[in-house]
């Protein structure tokens, strides 16, 4: 396994461009399943989750091949309806291949997904809406969901909650079922509108992505060669932000439109970092002080402050003037990090959901380990603005949602390297 070695106080200052966002590619990806022609998805970041999905797909006896940042999937044959045990379980998105596939194939043999542990992150509603479109899913036998359907029915879908993977899974089913699905509370995140629109692009009649309530008219097949570009990864900009107000200096980010980010900009003003649109697709962020606290603010669904950002806003908020209460509406149990953090002289009281964060002067490098994806990024964030060094271990989890992080942070003037384990 490897580490990051990390020398606090380096002000940041350059350009970074922004990758493919791995939470659009993921579901693409899955959607490809759908498609008996050929698929090529540009703008592909390079992580490990990204691999998986390769891997699965392969598995399933897709043709895939990758050539730098675009990935080609043909769609001729599908040979098996079984996902192997070792890849579904590495990650929380393997859960949409249930719609790709009873969609395409009309069975699937799948293990309960993986993914970050940030709370119990049940799949009840993925489940209840894919009975609903006449799924039979047999229940969880030895850790295997087995699911199958002569062929999906379109239905009227209303969530409990806007939950992105479910919303997800729904296009998909019904993508190829017979009639109009129509999902009601859908998540209105970026990555759903990027769905949308390959889904478009393939040929599938759906509209609403973006505005909560999503129609799709199933087709009986889908060939069609297309070519696609995914959008630009907000969390990853948001997270280079954070790093650049807990550092200092300034930075340009390329290749991200306002809008994605507007609720992290929103934020981190408020901490008084300065950020402006310099172009459509350019932002720049400059931050000459200590940032100051914010009084509440609470994780919500898109276009709310993002969950996937909490972590490293607690990162910063942690050497703010005063003190920040920060509430995770989302995850039940997004706050593993912050126990790391106090290792590094954060002082952050922890109850339920709430996180209460009285902003300390100074911050010390520490042996710390990175627990999940995002609560590994807030290490980074601490790790930059502490006095002395920090070795940051399981950098396994930071590389799953961030493309070679301490190449990208260096070019700016960290002063951070990876070090592989004895
Ligand atoms: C997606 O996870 C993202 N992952 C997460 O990003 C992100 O935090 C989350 O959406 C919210 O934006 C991917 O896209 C691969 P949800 P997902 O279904 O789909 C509960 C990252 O760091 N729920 O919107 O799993 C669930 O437990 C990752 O990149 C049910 O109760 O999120 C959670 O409390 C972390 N039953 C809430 O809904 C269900 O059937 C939101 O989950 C489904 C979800």
């Amino acid at each position: 396994m490897s580490r990051f070695i990390i020398e606090g106080g380096n002000r940041l200052n350059g350009e970074l461009k922004i990758p493919g966002a791995k939470n659009a590619v993921l579901p693409i990806l899955a959607a490809t399943i759908l498609n008996r022609g050929t698929s090529t998805i540009h703008n592909c970041p390079d992580l490990e989750d990204v691999a998986t999905m390769q891997e699965i797909l392969v598995s399933l006896g897709l043709r895939v091949e990758r050539s730098n940042k675009t990935i080609t999937v043909y769609g001729e044959n599908i040979v098996t309806n079984k996902i192997p045990e070792s890849s579904a379980g590495k990650m929380r998105s393997s859960i949409v291949l249930m719609g790709a596939m009873l969609g395409r194939v009309g069975e699937i043999y799948i293990s309960y997904p993986g993914g970050c542990a940030i709370g119990p992150r049940p799949i009840d509603m993925h489940l209840s809406a894919l009975r609903k479109m006449g799924a039979e899913i047999d229940d969880l036998y030895k850790g295997i969901l087995h699911s199958k359907a002569s062929r999906m029915r379109g239905a009227e879908i209303l969530l409990d909650y806007p939950s992105v993977g479910a919303t997800e899974n729904i296009m998909l089913a019904a993508s190829l079922a017979e009639g109009v699905t129509i999902i009601r509370n859908a998540a209105k995140e970026p990555e759903i509108v990027d769905l949308q629109n390959f889904l478009q692009q393939m040929g599938v009649e759906i509209s609403g992505a973006g505005t909560g309530v999503i129609y799709i008219t199933g087709r009986d097949e889908i060939k069609a060669d297309v070519s696609y570009s995914v959008i630009p990864d907000r969390i990853v900009a948001g997270t280079y932000m954070t790093c650049a107000a807990a550092a200092g200096g300034e930075i340009i980010l390329n290749g991200i439109e306002y809008e994605p980010v507007s609720s992290t900009v929103y934020c981190l003003r408020n901490c008084g970092v300065q950020i402006e649109p310099v172009d459509k697709k350019i932002i720049r962020v400059k931050s000459d002080r200590v940032p100051k606290a914010i009084e509440v603010v609470r994780t919500s669904p898109y276009p709310g402050f993002p969950t996937d950002m909490q972590p490293q806003l607690v990162a910063l908020l942690s050497k703010a003037v005063g003190t920040s209460v920060v509430i995770e509406t989302v995850f039940e149990n997004r706050y593993g990090y912050v126990e790391q953090l106090m290792r590094m002289g954060a002082d952050i009281t922890v109850r339920e959901r709430v996180a209460v964060i009285k902003g300390v002067k100074r911050l010390t490098g520490a042996f710390v380990d990175a627990c999940d994806l995002r609560g590994g990024a807030a290490l980074v964030v601490a790790s930059l603005t502490a006095e002395g060094t920090s070795i940051i271990n399981n950098v396994k989890h930071i590389d799953r949602g961030y493309e070679s992080l301490e190449e990208h942070l260096s070019s700016v003037g960290a002063a951070i390297k990876r070090v592989q384990d004895d």
